[in-house]
């Protein structure tokens, strides 16, 4: 297929795909899947529902042609969907794509599962942790899962050898703003990159407060004063993290301020949610129903043109625009669209 890159409205380039392969986790994260919400009666999608991955792969062919380098399984929990590496086998033999990492929370990462999804073409792992103490990330995760079994899937996939393994640590002010120190001492030198999130208002249901928000700028304050830091400079243009190093040679750390500092000037990302809608913004309330299409008489050209029009018209950046109104508006739950 020849490539033509596609720009939107405000002249972004479209460049990531992340892809959500599952609504189910094995967590229950207060700030993402809170149990009065995601309890027992919550109704989870069913298998018949989700794209499979044939045409997750024929989706991931038609976005190459339009310029998607990146591709990033998200969830809910990747690993709860079965024979992920069939997945990511495939993405892997797309022309184009150089890119293919993985967001989990590693509960399910074994030394055997890292090698396998390694061998089948997965590049880099990005690893949520909140905390180093049990009782606050047991209060977090909120199903007893402790620190150590997330340690060692970190472990795990250090030494499968992946391109990069990265560290995410949500930070909100009254839940584990005392981690930010001992999670960065305990990540300073080993070679994996923690970086730090803002609690950010995605979906209606995680209760989400201003208050709650410790900011970039709070956090980089924090750091700097036990361990000094300097910034350095993006490695791409539209990297969601903004990078530190330690400035004794301990390696560098990232900060997401998607509240305090928004990047959606640079935001070249589409997400795929598990039912195959893609959404424009991680903030959207609604998104375009490609499972329909890819499951009709629709030739690839068809759909590719069909998503030439809509990113084209393409306006969002909510994270410029967040006013007290827009929090409370109907946004899809991070569980869904895999943040
Ligand atoms: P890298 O490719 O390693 O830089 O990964 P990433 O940071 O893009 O992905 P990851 O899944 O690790 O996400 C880290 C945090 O950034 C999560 O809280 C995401 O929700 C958030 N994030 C990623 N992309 C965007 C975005 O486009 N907008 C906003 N507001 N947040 C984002
Ligand atoms: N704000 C910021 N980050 C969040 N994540 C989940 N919910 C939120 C939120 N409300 C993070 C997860 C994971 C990544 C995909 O998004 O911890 O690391
Ligand atoms: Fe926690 Fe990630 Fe699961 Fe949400 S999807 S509950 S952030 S582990
Ligand atoms: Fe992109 Fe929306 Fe995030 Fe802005 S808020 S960076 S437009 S996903």
């Amino acid at each position: 297929m020849a490539e033509q890159a596609i720009v939107d409205s405000l002249g972004r380039q479209l460049h990531d795909l992340r892809v959500s392969v599952t609504d189910r986790c094995n967590f229950r994260c207060v700030y993402c899947m809170p149990k009065e919400v995601f309890g027992r009666g919550y109704q989870f999608l069913a298998k018949k529902e989700l794209l499979t991955f044939e045409e997750i792969e024929r989706l991931v062919k038609i976005f190459a042609g339009l310029g998607v380098r990146k591709i990033r399984l998200t969830g809910g929990e990747p690993l709860v969907r079965s024979e992920l590496e069939n997945l990511i086998e495939r993405i892997a033999a797309v022309d184009n794509i150089d890119d293919i990492s993985l967001t989990t929370n590693a509960v399910l990462l074994s030394e055997k599962r890292a090698q396998s999804l390694r061998s089948a073409g997965l590049g880099r792992v990005n690893i949520s942790l909140d905390a180093l103490d049990d009782e606050t990330f047991k209060a977090i995760n909120d199903v007893g899962v402790p620190v150590k079994k997330v340690l060692d899937g970190i472990e795990a996939a250090a030494s499968a050898g992946f391109d990069s393994v990265k560290v995410n640590m949500v930070v909100k002010r009254g839940m584990n703003e005392d981690s930010i120190v001992p999670m960065a001492r305990y990540f300073h030198g080993t070679g994996q990159i923690l970086r730090f999130i803002e609690f950010m208002d995605v979906g209606n249901t995680n209760a989400w407060h201003d208050n709650a928000v410790m900011t970039a700028q709070q956090i980089v304050d924090v750091i700097n004063a036990e361990l000094p830091i300097e910034p350095v400079e993006a490695n791409y243009l539209g990297e969601v993290a903004k990078r530190w190093k330690y400035t004794d040679g301990g390696g560098e750390i990232g900060v997401i301020s998607s509240v305090s500092e928004p990047f959606c000037g640079d935001c070249s990302r589409a997400r795929l949610s598990a039912v195959g809608k893609l959404y424009t913004c991680l903030f959207a309330a609604d998104g375009f129903d490609l499972m329909s299409l890819v499951r009709s008489e629709s030739s690839d050209v068809e759909i590719e043109q069909r998503l030439r029009k809509l990113w084209a018209r393409r306006r969002d950046r909510y994270s410029e625009t967040r006013t007290v109104e827009s929090v409370l508006r109907p946004k899809v739950e991070m569980s869904y669209i895999g943040g």
